[in-house]
């Protein structure tokens, strides 16, 4: 039997407020409602949780006292409810009613009553709510991560927020070993999906519009990928030559890993490395797509896999595990899931792993260390304190197309219409 397609939204946005990744719960109930509702909860989950600070703080001042624990699935279908009082086309009374409704499905009759109570006063008096909300809510931010954007990026600060609370756009990374980029546009045109060359990555195509992957010309193929502007500068940066070792990390889901593959056919191997093995299935069937080629291995970086002999590789991608506060947009549910705290213990994780990593890489040999975070504890920061007790380490200058040479590192931030939020350095092992 289909649920109702606002009971699934609450309790994806529930599962959310209880600290588990939209990833993780939105593909699952999304096999739960009819076909034709699949678009629908994947707009209420997704722009319910991008507002979902502001939206929250509302609710706040809506509720007498906080809903129990055990009834976040009420929090989640009374922000959904506020979600779409705001930002859908359904009328208002439509959009109460089957809120209200939705109780019923989540078998939850008491909150009948208080879910028409809480929207119907929000109607009323929605302007003095919204006004009396502060900076960071009313930005859609939780306020610890609003002050540190404005702390870290004062001049960017608004770009960057603005971005964070729009949709991403589409774009693709186009196999230039089966098409060019003007090829694959002109024939995108040809069936009347609209796209663009991108600026920084010059295989990079941005779509207009999000489509179905499988309704992309080449899809299954392998003639394109889909995958940010941003990341696609992760193995441009690399270089991998011919014959090279070449270790990925922290590898999966495989989208960097496999454009390895792509730009440079004659490499010696690529060991693609995770700890998550679930997640190392999804390295394998991206890999199966578009024909390519790699060692998988589950094994931690912070103490790699013994079979991984010391100075062995050629180039070491570090894609290190992050808050992700560089790709929010995409991933909205960091706003709620991610913590002030997280940051240094994430920090001292992207430590440790490059040094767990560091006697891996042969002398002479590079690594490239990347996080989707704009912020400077995971990125510069993190390669001071490594460079600080590392003498072998060197830090070196890569090429960035629209910003020259940059030494250290290079922050791309997430911008409207433009890319995500990347950081991206090298370091070199001296000889
Ligand atoms: C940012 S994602 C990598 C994305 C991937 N490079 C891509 O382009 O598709 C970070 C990955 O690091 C993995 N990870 C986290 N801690 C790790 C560790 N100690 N050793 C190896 N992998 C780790 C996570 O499972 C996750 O898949």
């Amino acid at each position: 039997m289909n649920t109702d397609v606002r009971a699934a939204a609450a309790r994806v946005v529930a599962a959310v407020l209880g600290g588990t990744s939209l990833n993780r719960v939105l593909p699952g109930k999304l096999k739960e409602v009819s076909e034709r509702d699949r678009a629908l909860l994947q707009q209420l989950s997704y722009g319910t949780l991008r507002q979902g600070p502001r939206l929250d703080a509302i609710l706040k001042q809506l509720l007498d006292k906080p809903l129990r624990d055990k009834d976040r699935d009420i929090r989640g279908l009374l922000l959904c409810g506020l979600y779409q009082l705001d930002s859908t086309r359904v009328p208002d009374h439509a959009a109460v009613a089957a809120t209200v409704d939705a109780t019923r499905a989540l078998k939850k009759h008491w909150a009948k009553g208080m879910t028409n109570a809480v929207l119907r006063r929000y109607l009323r008096e929605r302007e003095q709510l919204t006004e009396a909300l502060d900076q960071a809510a009313a930005a859609c931010h939780p306020t610890w991560l609003f002050q540190t954007i404005l702390k870290q990026w004062p001049t960017a600060a608004a770009g960057i927020i603005d971005a964070n609370n729009q949709q991403p756009p589409m774009t693709l990374r186009v196999n230039l070993n089966q098409v060019s980029r003007g090829d694959y546009l002109a024939g995108l045109e040809g069936l009347g999906i609209a796209a663009k060359a991108s600026s920084l990555s010059n295989h990079a195509i941005q779509l207009a519009t999000p489509i179905d992957v499988w309704d992309l010309p080449g899809f299954s193929s392998g003639t394109v990928s889909v995958q940010d502007e941003a990341a696609q500068m992760a193995a441009l940066l690399l270089q991998a030559q011919a014959g090279e070792r070449v270790l990925d990390a922290c590898a999966a889901p495989g989208g960097k890993a496999c454009h390895i593959l792509e730009l440079q056919p004659q490499l010696g191997e690529l060991v693609a490395m995770d700890i998550d093995t679930l997640r190392l299935q999804k390295v394998s069937d991206n890999l199966t797509r578009l024909g390519l080629t790699a060692t998988l291995m589950t094994g931690d970086a912070i103490e790699p896999p013994a079979s991984l002999a010391a100075a062995s590789f050629d180039r070491i991608l570090v894609d290190a595990p992050c808050s992700a506060s560089g790709v929010i947009r995409r991933h909205p549910d960091v706003k709620l899931l991610r913590r002030e705290s997280d940051i240094a213990l994430l920090a001292d994780q992207q430590l440790r792993i490059l040094q767990g990593l560091w006697p891996l890489l042969k002398s002479g040999g590079s690594l490239r260390y990347a996080t989707c975070s704009i912020i400077d504890e995971e990125n510069s920061q993190v390669l001071q304190r490594f460079l600080t007790a590392q003498s072998d380490a060197v830090p070196s200058s890569l090429e960035m197309p629209g910003s020259g040479t940059v030494t250290v590192g290079h922050q791309l931030l997430p911008s409207a219409g433009g890319t995500d939020g990347l950081f991206y350095a090298t370091l070199k092992k001296a000889k």
